[in-house]
This record gives C-alpha cells, sequence and structure tokens, in this order.
C-alpha cells in the first residue's frame, strides 16, 4: 500500500471535528496514566497556593488527577479549543463537586491568560497541536517569573516502538506531527526558555486484540482520523493479521509505551 495525497486528510477542521466527536467517550478508549502526574506534583513541591493551566486540557482527565492531589488553595485553568470536551469536563467535575477550576475555550497559540498570572503550564499528549513557538510565547507571557511549563508528549520515535507504530500501516508514516526531542528542544532554546529537565516513562501494557481493534475504530488516536475510509479498513486488517503473526495469546498482547516528560523554566 503506498502513501496517496487523498490518504491524508490533515487539516485543523478535522481534527476539530475529531475531538468534537470522542468528547463524550475519551475516557473509555484512552489509558490513563498518573506517574508524570506525581512526579510533577513531587517537582513544585516548593511551591503553595499554586495556580495552574492545563493547555488541550481535553475532556479533563490529568486536571482532575491534580486536583485530587493537591489540596484546596490550588486552582486550575482547563484551556481547550474544543466545546464539547469542555462540556465533557465541566459535567465530571460538578458531579464531583470540584470548584477550584475554571474551563476557557481558547487557542493554544493565544492563551486566555492574564499576563504574570500563573505559576505552571502542563500540556499533555497535545504540544503536536499546537504552534509550539506561538504556544511558548504565550506560556512566557502568562507565566509569573519564577514559573515552569511540563510538555508531556510522546516523540515521533516514541510512537513508532508502539504496538501501534510497528503493526498497524501507515501509522507512523500519517502521524507526522509528532516531534523528536532536538526538534522540541531547538523551540525552547529559540523561545529564549531552559530545559530543566527531561523524564522518560515507560509503561507495560498488556490488552486483547479486541481491546485494540476497538479503541482503532473509535480512533481513541486522531491519527486514525488521517486515514481515508478505505485505508483504514484495509490497515485494520492488516493489523489484525500482523498481531496474530506475532502473538500467540490474542487476550494477551504485550508491549511497551513510552513518553517524555519535558520541564522548562522560564
Ligand atoms: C489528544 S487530546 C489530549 C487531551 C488531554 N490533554 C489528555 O491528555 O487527556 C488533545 C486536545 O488538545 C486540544 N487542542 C488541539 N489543538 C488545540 C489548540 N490549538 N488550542 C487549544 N486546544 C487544542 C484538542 O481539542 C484536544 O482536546
Amino acid at each position: 500500500m503506498s502513501r496517496t495525497q487523498n490518504e491524508i486528510k490533515s487539516s485543523s477542521q478535522t481534527m476539530h471535528d475529531h475531538f468534537s466527536i470522542i468528547a463524550s467517550k475519551y475516557q473509555s478508549v484512552r489509558t490513563l496514566d498518573t506517574e508524570h502526574i506525581l512526579h510533577i506534583k513531587h517537582r513544585l513541591d516548593e511551591k503553595t497556593n499554586i495556580n495552574m493551566a492545563d493547555i488541550g486540557c481535553g475532556d479533563g482527565r490529568y486536571s482532575l488527577e491534580f486536583l485530587k492531589t493537591f489540596d484546596d488553595s490550588f486552582y486550575i485553568h482547563c484551556v481547550d479549543y474544543n466545546e464539547n470536551m469542555l462540556k465533557s469536563l465541566d459535567g465530571n467535575f460538578a458531579e464531583q463537586n470540584i470548584t477550584n477550576f475554571c474551563t476557557r475555550q481558547g487557542d493554544a497559540n493565544r492563551l486566555p491568560l492574564d499576563n504574570k498570572s500563573i505559576d505552571c503550564i502542563v500540556t499533555f499528549n497535545a504540544i503536536h497541536h499546537f504552534d509550539v513557538p506561538k504556544f511558548l510565547s504565550e506560556s512566557l507571557r502568562s507565566l509569573k517569573s519564577d514559573g515552569r511549563i511540563f510538555i508531556y508528549t510522546r516523540l515521533r520515535n516514541q510512537n513508532a516502538r508502539s504496538v501501534w507504530g510497528k503493526h498497524f500501516p501507515l501509522f507512523t508514516e500519517l502521524e507526522n506531527r509528532l516531534y523528536e526531542l532536538d526538534e522540541l528542544k531547538s523551540h525552547i532554546h529559540n523561545a529564549d526558555m531552559n530545559i530543566h529537565s527531561t523524564k522518560t516513562f515507560e509503561y507495560s501494557r498488556t490488552s486483547s486484540l479486541d481491546r485494540l481493534i476497538h479503541q482503532a475504530q473509535n480512533k481513541h488516536y486522531s491519527t486514525f482520523d488521517l486515514y481515508d475510509e478505505k485505508t483504514f479498513d484495509e490497515s485494520l486488517d492488516i493489523f489484525q493479521q500482523n498481531i496474530k503473526n506475532n502473538f500467540d495469546d490474542l487476550e494477551k498482547i504485550q508491549w511497551t509505551d513510552e513518553n517524555i516528560l519535558i520541564e522548562i523554566k522560564n
């Protein structure tokens, strides 16, 4: 199967539609990891009354983890450009009687945050959707003088080693929005900021083939929305065959997912 222009229908509208459709089922198709949240909490140990902003917060699953981890003096601004994601977040947080947060519909490239108002900006699994220089410059404007930014993402090479990258046709070729560490470092350097630390997180995964098929069909990664329908269906068939060829127990397919956390100090 060769890659044609038709297979690539990437546009911001496509992505916006993707996140609108997936908003109500996002948590059921994605895997929640919390190690990086605890790590960030630890890095912020010396700070009190933290005013945080979660950019590209989606339905707020990671904002919620922070809210559970910190005490009531903590406040989080949940920023996303997708209305459906923010509606899910608002409903979910209201059910849990959470009040120390606000939702802000807005663009990562023009943050709806006041100058020098934020202690810590976090972004999870979203940086590849942003204009990174604009996001960094807006973060710099919004952060207090000793502010921090934490960027959590899969790098292109990490994505290629995942179960999808290894076995789902065209997954790595079509997912050309992700960054390598050098590219992010260069953006950070150009924004006159310093990387304080980087940490790789590795997660041992076990899943059934049925669950993987369910996730792909529900487009749990927006990458799957970069396929046209025919190519996706063909690729899903080949994926199933690849998994059958490479794993004995289709109830217990095992692989390692990797992500990186970059801590930036302004
Ligand atoms: C893959 S989801 C990640 C959601 C959440 N951070 C998580 O890890 O569960 C990416 C999110 O970024 C949002 N997004 C993409 N581009 C954006 C932009 N330019 N400004 C604000 N939000 C954006 C999408 O609407 C979506 O909710």
